[in-house]
């Protein structure tokens, strides 16, 4: 195993920078420390540029996991490190085994507002001919940029979804009328909201069935996700549920939100609680 990456020291100075990003994003310092740590989303969110990630070791500290950029790849896995400094508001996110071992990156968080973050990266490595280290230059840049675009787009929709559930507790779960059936097929899969939730109704193999469009672990966007075999897959950390019963589907052990029923009647679609005990 690799020496570990040392937040208490600077960058190693045998190193040299190719590069450098800033941005600001649209998120608070914690919402992005939570993304920092998060290391599970990183081939689900960013499946453009990993593949798969294996946990060594995490804590408070930060996280060690073996990487797999591209499938087939699993002979030149890295081992990347990441180990925060919060009270210095930086981060060093280090290669230490395989492609690019040595090299580290360095970020740091300047807090803005309460949903604005200034983000500062630079990129160290062990190159320097300046043709080669401009190229590694521009492509870390054109990276980050994706990652932090990706990274931004699902701290603002955790931050609003959490909003909306602190204010939904109180709301209604009347049963809600969608009209009739033959206009509704032409609409599906079409999105409701139902006692506070939000719901996708689709029609699967005939049947018409209610889903929550919302993730139990993150609160994850499910309204787009593709059916395979009745069940669907989070785009943030990968988790799969059944549709139909809202259950786990790998093991994970979180469970959708309970579904409102779907009825039939007198013509018209009817979503319903339902009931505590099926
Ligand atoms: S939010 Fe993590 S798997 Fe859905
Ligand atoms: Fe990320």
């Amino acid at each position: 195993m690799g020496e570990r990456a040392d937040i208490s020291r600077l960058p190693d100075p045998r190193l040299t920078v190719a590069g450098r990003y800033d941005r600001v994003v649209a998120a608070g310092v914690g919402r992005v420390w939570e993304n920092v740590l998060d290391w599970e989303h990183l081939p689900a969110l960013h499946h453009g540029q990993f593949h798969s990630i294996d946990l060594l070791d995490s804590g408070p500290w930060g996280w060690r996991a073996s990487v797999v950029n591209q499938p087939g790849d699993v002979a030149r896995a890295q081992v990347i490190e990441v180990r925060i400094d919060r009270d210095a508001g930086r981060y060093c996110s280090a290669t230490v085994e395989g492609p690019g071992a040595g090299s580290e990156i360095w970020t740091t968080l300047t807090p803005l507002s309460a949903d604005r973050t200034a983000v500062a990266v630079t990129f160290h490595v062990a190159e320097d001919r300046p043709e080669r280290l401009a190229r590694i230059g521009e492509r870390y840049v054109a990276i980050y940029a994706g990652l932090w675009d990706e990274d931004e787009a699902m701290m603002v929709h955790r931050e609003r979804a959490l909003a909306n559930r602190r204010r939904s507790s109180a709301a209604s779960v009347e049963p809600l009328n969608l009209g009739p059936l033959s206009s509704l097929l032409t609409t599906l899969p079409r999105l409701v909201e139902f006692g506070g939730e939000r719901f996708r109704l689709l029609a699967l193999e005939g049947e018409l069935i209610a889903h929550a469009a919302t993730c139990p672990h993150w609160l994850g966007p499910l309204d787009d996700a593709t059916v395979e075999d009745g069940c669907i897959r989070c785009p943030w950390h990968d988790y799969r549920f059944d549709i139909r019963t809202g259950a786990s589907a790998d093991g994970r052990g979180l469970v959708l939100a309970r579904a409102p029923r779907v009825s039939v009647e007198t013509g018209d679609v009817i979503l319903s609680a339902a009931p505590a005990f099926p």
